[in-house]
């Protein structure tokens, strides 16, 4: 490698993408972790559901967007979404070669091992996540003689991408979904929010079952995994993200605030077409 192809990796963007607008979650937990850098988000809002969608379909979504974060000269790229890594990480690593590719499940997995007490974790996912089974595997892993409670909580990622995520509607579907998990003796002290959706129901799931539960957050975690590849980091960089979205980028940036705690501009974001 040049110094020339070097200095321009260093300050290549890093590249995050998701089935819609809850990547913005991830996004945030990486810009407070490293805001030096500059990213670029890509959001597959015309293709959005994927948790609904075959393992085989999401794949292809999976990498056709990484396809595209690669035409842009990435240096690294995050699977912002549960379901995505679950069903496209390995086709998405072996498509990008030697660019790192962080997905959510393993971090959010040792994140959850580190911080179960009573060994019982509640996974709350998307259809497709919780069918795979993905979560179960890789905590049992990290914490072979865990209890794993998987909650299938597709209906959130309907509520949160209509921006619903306050009142009695949502209150009452998430304890549609954790009561019969909680009503239990030795309830899970952890739950991992394995949609990256799902951190903007968080107020009202400590609201339903109180401080002693921790909650794991998908960007979070997965921006520890992230520094490891970002240890050559230049400290001249400017940060920055450039947004971009496959349907109604108006839509997009009106419910923008509610993930990311920044409002965008209908201008800030870009629609784009994706092949695949
Ligand atoms: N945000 C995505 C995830 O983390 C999926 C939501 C969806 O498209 O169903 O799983």
């Amino acid at each position: 490698m040049t110094q020339n192809s070097k200095i321009f990796l260093e300050n290549a963007p890093i590249g995050v993408f998701d089935s819609g607008i809850g990547g913005l979650t991830v996004l945030k937990a990486l810009q407070r972790h490293f805001p030096e850098e500059s990213y670029i988000y890509l959001g597959d809002t015309a293709r959005l559901p994927y948790g609904t969608k075959s393992p085989e379909t999401v794949a292809r979504y999976a990498t056709s967007l990484a396809q595209e974060l690669i035409n842009y000269h990435v240096k690294a790229i995050v699977i912002a979404c549960n379901t995505a890594s679950t069903h496209g990480l390995s086709a998405v690593k072996a498509l990008a070669d030697d660019i790192p590719v962080i997905g959510m499940i393993e971090p959010a997995s040792l994140a959850a091992s580190k911080a179960t007490k009573n060994k019982h974790i509640a996974v709350m996912a998307t259809f497709g996540t919780i069918k795979s089974g993905a979560y179960t595997k890789s905590l049992l892993n990290f914490v072979p003689d865990c209890k794993i409670s998987p909650i299938a909580c597709q209906m959130l990622v309907a509520l949160a991408e209509e921006g619903w995520v306050d009142g009695t509607i949502p209150r009452s579907i998430i304890h549609q979904y954790l009561d019969p998990i909680f009503n239990q003796e030795n309830a899970p002290d952890t739950i991992i929010l394995g949609c990256t959706h799902f951190p903007v129901f968080e107020h009202l799931l400590r609201d339903i079952l109180g401080m002693s539960v921790t909650f794991i957050n998908s960007g979070e975690a997965a921006s520890f995994h992230l520094s490891e590849h970002l240890k050559e980091a230049s400290q001249k960089k400017i940060g920055g993200v450039k947004f971009f979205v496959t349907d109604d980028p108006l839509r997009f940036a009106e419910n923008a605030i509610k993930f990311y705690d920044e409002t965008l501009k209908p201008e800030d974001v870009t629609l784009i077409d994706i092949k695949g």
